[in-house]
């Protein structure tokens, strides 16, 4: 199992491209499955939870092959309409080729996902609004069993805002007969990314952007061009962590736009940004000021860069609170940043951080994705040699993390 090991106490400074959005080509691969044409996608992001989705999607019949910087999908082949359990374990987004599958074949088997580690993660919602659409939908041994000889379009309120359930769901209305009406949907740019692509493919969706979605089902979609959005989180994690090691870095091909209360809460901390139209630069100096913060639905604050900013406020000046709202399970990396040297405490949902004046080098262990990305930012601005063990985490959600930091002059090595 690779590790990775950080001499902590460097200043950054520099350039570093980032790359597409891991929570958008997720859904996006998926899309592949709605169309007997081709796809033509660029900005897909290299990562392994991009290899795992391109694996169970390949198993399917969908051709991918990469042609220069371009990702051509085409569905003409897909001919198994099952997602097994061993791959739906390894990555939960595969539940995303449920709505796909169902819309185009009448019918998927698709395992459910259970639980990880951090939270139950039911996909209720996704199952009530397929049902919903006239899904006949049976849960046996671990798997659902969906069938619909025609899905048919209606109005759905999920009970909670589901990134992945609007997803789905938006995929099924795009080919179902007649209008579905998506309330309470989630607004993440990553849902309106995966949105402007399938109306680039001949979809017909009002409302996009807003969390009531209109979608008229046409019988057929057809193969587009489509670059995957930037990445906010690895945006996001990238200037926590100049702010966190003080120093001077653009960021090239952002969407600053997509990231306002992110960058308000840098620019609370004391970090000086400023914006362009696909660039940011970010200079701090000095240690941060503490920031409080709830995690909520976008445009709220992300719990997706929750981990992140608690590792900045563990070396702030001064006291904060956090609290974690969408995920039941998500400060495994609290006890991590705490043999770090750390103050944090732990109540129910909140965690109350004194900031200390510096972090002390120590082996820890990454437990997911962006826990994993808060013990580097960590180790960054540690004293001392910090030992990341299991960051295979890591590389489910970063392109190459180690090699964009080490070339603005982080002190960080992979061992293998
Ligand atoms: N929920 C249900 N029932 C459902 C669906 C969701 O109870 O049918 C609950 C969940 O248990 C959770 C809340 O609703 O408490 C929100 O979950 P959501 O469905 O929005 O999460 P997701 O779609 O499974 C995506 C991202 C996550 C990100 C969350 C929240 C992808 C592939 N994953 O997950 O990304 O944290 O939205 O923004 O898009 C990550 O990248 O590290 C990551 C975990």
């Amino acid at each position: 199992m690779d590790k990775l090991l950080i001499t902590g106490g460097k200043r950054l400074s520099g350039e570093v491209a980032i790359s597409g959005a891991k929570n958008a080509a997720l859904p996006i691969l998926c899309a592949g499955l709605l169309t007997a044409d081709t796809l033509a996608l660029g900005n897909v992001p290299r990562l392994q939870d991009v290899a795992t989705m391109e694996k169970l999607l390949k198993q399917m019949g969908l051709y991918i092959e990469k042609n220069g910087a371009v990702l051509e999908l085409c569905g003409r082949d897909v001919n198994n309409l099952e997602a097994p359990y061993e791959m739906v374990k390894t990555m939960r987004a595969s539940i995303l080729v449920l709505g796909p599958l169902l819309a185009r074949f009448g019918e998927a088997k698709v395992s459910l996902p259970g639980g990880c580690a951090i939270g139950s993660r039911p996909v209720d919602q996704h199952i009530k609004g397929l049902q919903a659409m006239g899904a006949e939908i049976k849960i046996e041994g671990g798997y659902i069993y969906a069938r619909a000889k025609k899905l048919k379009g209606t109005r759905i309120v999920t009970d909670m805002i589901t990134v992945t359930g609007t997803e789905n769901l938006l995929m099924a209305a795009a080919l179902a007969e007649g209008d579905t009406l998506l309330e309470n949907a989630a607004r993440e740019p990553e849902v309106t990314d995966l949105a402007n692509l399938l109306v680039a493919m001949g979809a017909q969706i009002e409302g996009i952007g807003s969390d009531r979605l209109m979608v008229h089902g046409v019988p057929a979609l057809h193969g587009a061009t489509y670059d995957v959005i930037a990445d906010r989180i690895e945006t996001g994690t990238f200037l926590c962590a100049v702010a966190a090691t003080g120093g001077d870095v653009i960021l090239r091909h952002v969407r600053a736009d997509i990231l306002d209360v992110v960058l308000d809460k840098l620019r609370e901390a004391g970090v000086v940004l400023t914006t362009g139209d696909d660039w940011i630069r970010v200079q701090m100096a000095g240690r941060p000021k503490p920031v409080g913060f709830r995690t909520t639905e976008y445009p709220g604050f992300p719990t997706d860069m929750q981990a992140q900013f608690m590792a900045l406020n563990c070396i702030a000046e001064g006291n904060s609170r956090v609290t974690e709202t969408i995920f039941e399970n998500r400060f495994m990396h609290v006890q991590e940043l705490n043999r770090l040297g750390a103050a944090i405490e732990i109540d129910g949902h909140t965690a109350a951080i004194t900031g200390v004046p510096g972090l002390i080098g120590a082996p820890v262990m990454a437990t997911d994705l962006r826990a994993s990305a808060s013990l580097v930012i960590a180790g960054l601005a540690a004293s001392g040699q910090t030992l990341i063990d299991r960051i295979y985490h890591l590389d489910r959600g970063y392109d190459k993390m180690e090699v964009k930091l080490s070339a603005l002059g982080a002190d960080i090595e992979r061992i293998k």
